[in-house]
């Protein structure tokens, strides 16, 4: 298992040199990729970096304020080193459960998901007595940690088409006399109700679009609602109207900025040294990992990701950058982003 888990998450894309497209714009320079201008980028980053408070709609539950202190490392978007929580249990049919974690001194049971948040915004001084804090009951004896993914460049591999990835897990499959078949997952589309896509973000593949995650991570990482995710997840010491956050004058809400913020910005750079096959092929356990992992020429295909494909903002915002040309990733980006790059199925 840890094997396929750390196949998949560096799962490499090599451009040919004879490939007629372009390789996606590198740097850590907090530029716009040319989806958008530098200033509208800007504006875009610092919603991204802005820090959240109880009046904005902070928590309940929460692990950080804003999404920049997860995710910087060297610049915003970037990784970090900050894990979060994940448990659950066995139940007696030998499947995994998520886990009941009782806040408030079982006043409520959160359940339903399988984080559980560091911190969290009570006690407070204007409700001293209410103790919401999540603490993990010995009966959830499965653990683990995830760490912060990188999201810079995120909108390249947004814009891959579904087909593609379906593809490639099917080449490693056979290529690989069916020892390791990357698991494709349909995941639903969270702004375009009914519909699925293949996942491509987080650990677990579990979002297909960038405004999807953003929206799972604005209430799950943040406790802040909104027009996608308008539900707390405890109303326990819950004061801020919902949602949360709603649009501005723009007519876009925080979701919209983080996800064009993401969708704007550069790939990490390639880091040759690292990505020298020499370094690895000296090392025999990660010969498997070269054999299985090494894909020439992944190519972005679509103006916009199809669920939004008849949308008009998208088309305008994103016309430009895709229409001329498609994009391969940088050569063996996941050296410089070393987890999280099409994880097709992890342990
Ligand atoms: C407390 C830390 C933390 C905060 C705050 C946080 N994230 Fe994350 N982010 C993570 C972790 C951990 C992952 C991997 C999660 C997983 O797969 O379960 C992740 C993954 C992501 C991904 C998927 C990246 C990929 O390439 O697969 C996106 C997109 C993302 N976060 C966007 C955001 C946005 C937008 C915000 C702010 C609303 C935010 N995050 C706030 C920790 C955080």
């Amino acid at each position: 298992m840890k094997i396929l888990a750390v196949v998949v998450l560096l799962s490499i894309a090599l451009a040919s040199s004879n490939s007629p497209n372009t390789d996606a714009p590198t740097g850590f320079d907090n530029k716009s990729n040319g989806m958008v201008d530098d200033a509208t980028h800007q504006t875009d980053q610092a919603k991204f970096d802005d820090t959240e408070t109880i009046a904005d709609g902070l928590g309940p539950l929460y692990n950080a304020q804003s999404c920049r202190e997860c995710h910087q490392n060297p610049t915003s978007g970037g990784t970090s080193q900050v894990a979060e929580l994940r448990v659950g249990h066995q139940g007696s049919d030998h499947l995994f459960h998520n886990p009941e974690i009782p806040i408030a001194h079982r006043a409520e049971i959160i359940t339903g998901r399988t984080l559980v948040n560091d911190r969290a915004i009570c006690p407070n001084a204007a409700l001293p007595d209410t103790e919401i804090q999540e603490h993990v009951p010995n009966s959830e004896n499965i653990r683990t940690t995830r760490v912060s993914l990188g999201v810079l460049g995120d909108g390249f591999v947004e814009a891959v088409a579904d087909k593609t990835l379906i593809g490639l897990a099917q080449k490693q499959c056979k290529e690989s006399h069916r020892k390791i078949c990357g698991q494709v997952i349909y995941v639903p589309i969270v702004e375009a109700p009914g519909q699925t896509g293949v996942g491509r973000f987080g650990w677990k593949d579990q979002h297909a679009s960038l405004q999807s995650f953003s929206g799972d991570a604005y209430l799950n990482e943040m406790g802040i609602t909104t027009r996608l995710f308008p539900d707390e997840v405890t109303k326990l010491c819950n004061t801020a109207p919902e949602p949360n956050d709603k649009a501005g004058a723009d007519d876009l809400d925080d979701v919209d900025h983080f996800a064009r913020f993401i969708r704007a910005s550069k790939t990490p750079a390639r880091d040759s040294k690292l990505a020298n096959p020499k370094r690895w092929e000296t090392k025999p356990s990660t010969h498997i990992l070269i054999f299985c992992c090494t894909t020439l020429g992944l190519v972005t295909e679509s103006l916009c990701p199809w669920w939004s494909i008849t949308d008009e903002k998208c088309i305008r915002s994103r016309g430009e950058i895709f229409r001329p040309k498609a994009f391969t990733m940088p050569k063996i980006s996941s050296a410089r982003r070393p987890y999280g790059v099409f994880a097709s199925a992890t342990a």
